[in-house]
């Protein structure tokens, strides 16, 4: 007895991790579809570790009788097909950022704003913030819920998986030609990637800010609390998998770090690992197939009267798409739909 799960972009770097989350997870499922475009559909996917299921056209496919469809194949594709699977009976969870500021659609953290995912009767659609996002709410939340934040000055060094797997061949590519004297190809990137970091992701705006800068600020706000300021950097860097960001935080009341430090380590999802030390921190290849948002190098930030800054880092196929995507059907489950057993957990970090 379980649920029938449509994953849409199936074949792309979410959408193959979405299949592995639920399978990992023992999500309640009587019958996984895979969706795509026509151009894999025929073709093999992964779900668990001892089943395949046949890619099938998205744009073929009729969503009546599917409780809960994940989805990651980009803004238009999803402004298209969402509303249709939505008004055949689905729920969506959708992790591009097309229904992200709707007001009618939540948009979740399920360690952050569980609460948030009663809205989803509006519309049958639920999104799932931009991958920076979820891995900053998550460490921000106990932080604020501790000393209550005014400000973030954060500075991200995002891996090219954030850009989808043409991104990942790009830099594979570059970095292998590079050493072989061939002149560099770019495609997705505005710069040259290998051995490079380039401080501009998605489009500019008219302040000057980049949209990857823009969501931070605007989705932390929704999820989190509207009245906290966000100032991002957002930069993409030559790393495969898992963003990290130096993030510094003002906060209205006093916060020590060693109470920081502890309301971090109480925090569902979050791994602290903190030593003055070699290697007591972590980085982003570490991270990479972890679920947990990981916080690091946590300090006071002698400018102001209450700051704190510190590093994080999370795989951000994972956590930041997948892993946050796949938690919040297992709340709907749980809490709003009810008509059959719970999913069995396993606990982020
Ligand atoms: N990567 C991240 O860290 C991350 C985090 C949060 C959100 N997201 C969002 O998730 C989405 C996908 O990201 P990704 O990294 O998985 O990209 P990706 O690796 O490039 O995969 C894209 C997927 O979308 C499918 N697709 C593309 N056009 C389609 C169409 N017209 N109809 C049906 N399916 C179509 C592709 O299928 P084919 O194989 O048939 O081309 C593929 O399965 C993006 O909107 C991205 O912003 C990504």
């Amino acid at each position: 007895m379980g649920y029938r799960v449509a994953v849409v972009g199936a074949t792309g770097n979410v959408g193959r991790e979405m299949l592995q989350t639920l399978a990992e997870r023992n999500f309640p499922v009587d019958e996984v579809v895979a969706l795509a475009s026509q151009r894999s559909a025929g073709g093999d996917v992964s779900f668990g570790d001892d089943k395949v299921l046949k890619v099938q056209r998205l744009d073929q496919f009729y969503f009546k009788g599917i409780d809960i469809v994940l989805s990651s194949a980009g803004a238009k594709v999803s402004a298209d097909f969402a509303p249709k699977a939505a008004a055949a009976g689905a729920i969506v969870i959708d992790n591009t950022s097309f229904f992200r500021m709707d007001p009618d659609v939540p948009l979740v953290v399920p360690e952050v704003n569980p609460q948030a995912i009663a809205g989803y009767k509006k519309k049958n659609i639920i999104a799932n913030p931009n991958c920076s996002t979820i891995q900053m709410v998550v460490a921000l939340k106990p932080l604020h819920d501790a000393a209550k934040i005014k400000r973030v000055v954060v500075a991200t060094y995002q891996s090219v998986s954030g850009g989808g797997k043409d991104a990942m061949d790009e830099l594979f590519n570059q970095t292998r030609g590079i050493y072989v004297n061939q002149t560099v190809e770019k495609e997705r990137f505005t710069k040259q990637i290998a051995f490079n970091c380039i401080p501009h992701i998605d489009i500019f705006m008219d302040d000057g800010s980049t949209k990857e800068e823009w969501k931070m600020s605007a989705e932390t706000r929704k999820i989190l609390d509207p009245n906290i300021a966000v100032v991002a950097t957002c930069v993409r860097v030559p790393v495969f998998i898992s963003h990290a960001e130096a993030i510094t935080v003002e906060f209205e009341r006093p916060l020590s770090d060693s109470e920081a430090r502890a309301a971090l380590k109480r925090a569902p999802g979050v791994t602290v690992i903190d030593l003055r030390a070699d290697e007591g921190y972590v980085t982003q290849t570490e991270a990479a197939g972890d679920d947990a948002v990981f916080v690091s190098r946590i300090r006071r930030d002698p400018t102001v009267e209450h700051g704190l800054s510190f590093w994080c880092v999370s795989d951000n196929l994972r956590k930041g798409a997948a892993l946050n995507a796949v938690q919040i059907a297992e709340v709907l489950v749980e809490r709003y739909l009810q008509k059959r057993p719970a999913a069995p957990k396993r606990k982020a970090g």
